[in-house]
């Protein structure tokens, strides 16, 4: 059994002012939530990952950085350690996001360096993977998968790759407004759990959960959850309101896994 994982990714928003409100907001419209059944996620900016961790300390939310550095401590420009983030509070960690992949040139190897580190500081990484538009187009969608997962697991023995979730986040469905399809969502998630299979074992591919990411709102949350392959959902926009995204928490956890 794969426990849902929603995880809310606030990219570059929300002053700490801002993120406490939210917070306090998910905290209050959430706090039936059954934490046995479901893992919720905030990844503030780092500035504020301390104020929220201490707004959700003790209701089972838990709070993930958006990026982390592979060294401990350096010389590194601002750059920020799994321990640094463990320190604030955090739990998860995303990495390899497709913004950081196109605009801050993040690549498969780093992407391997960062998923090592934060879990040889106790992080669960969510490691994003998925395709550009045309990439998709040429019929490339299940290349990419594969370039993306296996450089992220390289050397990665499957007692680590137990440890990890796996975002699927189409990049032409990112803040675009246009979600995949459920039925091509199923269709990238059974290849990457397939994949997982031929990479590791049986264990591996049932037991890791890969959530599905790209303009998620309430109104689609549901039917993407009642795919198979499918264990929760990476949302950016929609996090950014109490009202859409503690919606989104509810709604998926009311489809049984
Ligand atoms: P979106 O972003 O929900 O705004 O499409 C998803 C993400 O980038 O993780």
């Amino acid at each position: 059994m794969r426990k849902t994982i929603i995880a809310g990714n606030w990219k570059m928003y929300k002053t700490i002012k801002e993120a406490i409100e939210l917070s306090n907001g998910l905290k209050r419209e959430l706090f039936k939530l059954d934490t046995a059944a479901i893992d919720v996620v905030l990844c503030p900016p780092f500035t504020a990952l301390s104020e929220v961790a201490e707004v959700v300390d003790e209701t089972g939310i838990f709070v993930g950085g958006q990026d982390l550095y592979w060294l401990e401590e350096g010389a590194f420009t601002g750059e920020v350690s799994g321990k640094m983030l463990k320190e604030s509070g955090c739990s998860f960690v995303i990495i390899g996001h497709s913004e950081r992949r196109q605009f801050f040139g993040e690549a498969n190897e780093g992407v391997n360096n960062k998923l090592k580190a934060a879990l040889s500081c106790g992080l669960t990484p969510i490691v994003c993977v998925g395709e550009r538009l045309d990439e998709r187009e040429a019929g490339k969608t299940f290349d990419v998968l594969k370039s993306h997962v296996t450089g992220a697991l390289s050397g990665l023995l499957a007692e680590d790759a137990l440890k990890i979730v796996i975002a699927y986040e189409p990049v032409w469905a990112i803040g675009t407004g246009k979600t995949a399809t459920p039925k091509q969502a199923q269709e990238a998630h059974k290849y990457i759990r397939d994949l997982l299979h031929k990479l590791y074992n049986q264990e591996v591919a049932s037991e890791v959960r890969i959530q599905y990411g790209g303009s998620v709102k309430p109104d689609n949350i549901a039917e993407l959850m009642r795919q198979p392959d499918v264990d929760g959902a990476l949302v950016g926009g929609a996090s950014l309101k109490v009202e859409s995204f503690s919606e989104i928490v509810k709604k998926a956890a009311e489809v049984l896994k």
